[in-house]
């Protein structure tokens, strides 16, 4: 990550950056504004308790590459080496692995039955393509690093690449280190609005009155973001809810270590996975449900059953352990399964809305993604665009170019906005 290069000079009340949203991405992105020099302000009423809750925080590119997603590959594997200095940079004065449960074991790919065996090797033939480390393992092999594993595993592969942290954990850490400076402020209020003035976002208006002034805002509240008012008139936010069940449990003293090594299984073609924590407990997840529950927390039945039924079959001594939690979140996901991510263009060519920045639709790689999320908000504070990541732009989806119809500068929701224009 670069260093502080902005000397922050703000009038009181007034930030440089207001972030809404306070799961992994909006915290990153907090963090990385504010080792930038500048004052923050990060909106949430609940930080935390959305889908960063539930996250496994596997790192996970290679085992996570999707046919026909070479792009968000791209994305994925900068991300993954901003990891390291992203960690380190947490890190300050610790020696336990930046106090985020960041690590580099790698991790295991294992199949059930032999449609798993093929799937996974048709999936390395799209990995190896791309450049991609995986390397096949025998049974033995896999159990001789891992001897808890069924000997009726299919197979296993090596991915050296994929790597964990804890979501909650760095949840904390960053929250603990930005609440020492006075340059930062978390309000636990929810944003409702965005702010206009002079043509340009100029903060956040926040439910139950009251406001943050902010240069620029940065909407990174996950699904949240397409309920948010004011939004540039035409930009379209196509998010919708993919839920995920995930549970955590006790691993008892006399089968530790479960594992040395994450577990990604595909069992009669459902992915399931495995996440050891240091700490002696693991991570079991996660199912993907586009339902519609009545209460979006409600944890499936038929979700638990599942994961329990196929970690099981790869990995028998999970009948034994303690189920500690159950958990089920929306991830926001696109049509894509790629991030929104950017500046929102005034038309079709441009030029951008100034004062606002989309970061939002990270699906099932919020966590993996969250530095370079950080990074890229962080260029486009000081004025610049790395072209790389252009086909992630916010506005891709918008049929009618925002801004094109309703004059350039109409928000969505001029009722609840106040606007003044220049
Ligand atoms: N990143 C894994 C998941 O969303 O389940």
């Amino acid at each position: 990550m670069a260093s502080p290069t902005v000397i922050s000079a703000t009038p009181p009340g007034q930030y440089d950056v207001a972030v809404i949203g306070g799961g992994v991405i909006g915290h990153g992105i907090a963090w990385e504004a504010y080792r930038s020099g500048r004052s923050v302000a990060l909106i949430d009423d609940a930080p935390g308790t959305g889908a960063s809750w539930a996250a496994a925080g596997m790192l996970a590119p290679v085992s996570e590459l999707h046919y026909q997603e070479e792009e968000l590959l791209a994305l994925m594997l900068e991300a993954s080496r901003l990891w390291p200095g992203f960690a380190a940079g947490l890190g300050e004065g610790r020696s336990d692995a930046s106090g985020t449960g960041y690590r580099t074991t790698p991790t295991l790919a294992v199949g059930a039955d032999a449609a798993d065996r093929q799937a996974l090797a048709d999936l390395r033939g799209v990995q190896q393509a791309s450049g991609l480390a995986v390397e096949p393992l025998t049974v033995r092999e896999a159990r001789g690093r891992e001897p808890l594993l069924s000997p009726g595993i299919s197979c296993a592969f090596d991915i050296p690449a994929d790597h964990q942290v804890d979501p909650r954990k760095l949840l904390a850490r960053i929250g603990e280190l930005l609440a020492r400076d006075p340059r930062y402020t978390a309000v636990p209020r929810r944003a409702a609005a965005l702010r206009w003035e002079g043509g340009r976002v100029s903060g956040v208006g926040l439910e139950g009155g009251g406001e943050i002034r902010a240069g620029e805002t940065i909407v990174a509240n996950g699904l949240g973001a397409a309920g948010l008012q004011g939004l540039p008139g035409g930009l379209d936010l196509p998010l919708r809810p993919v839920y995920g069940d995930i549970l955590r449990l006790r691993v008892p003293q006399a089968l530790r270590p479960l594992l040395r090594c994450t577990v990604r299984g595909l069992v009669r073609g459902i992915p399931v996975y495995i996440v050891p924590r240091e700490d002696g407990t693991v991570v079991i997840g996660a199912t993907q449900r586009e339902d519609a529950p009545s209460d979006p927390g409600a944890v499936s039945a038929g979700g638990v059953y599942q994961l329990l039924r196929d970690a099981q079959q790869l990995l028998p001594a999970v009948a034994e352990l303690e189920l500690l939690e159950a958990t089920a979140r929306a991830r926001p996901g696109t049509p894509d399964n790629a991030p929104l991510l950017g500046r929102v263009a005034r038309s079709g060519t441009g030029p951008d809305y100034e004062g606002l920045i989309i970061a939002t639709g990270f699906f099932r790689h919020g966590v993996l993604l969250t530095p370079v999320a950080a990074a890229v908000c962080r260029q486009l504070l000081d004025g610049e665009t790395d072209p790389r990541w252009a086909g992630f732009r916010p506005d891709r989806f918008s049929i009618r170019p925002p801004g094109s119809s309703a004059g350039d500068t109409t928000p969505r929701d001029t009722a609840t906005t106040e606007r003044k224009t220049a």
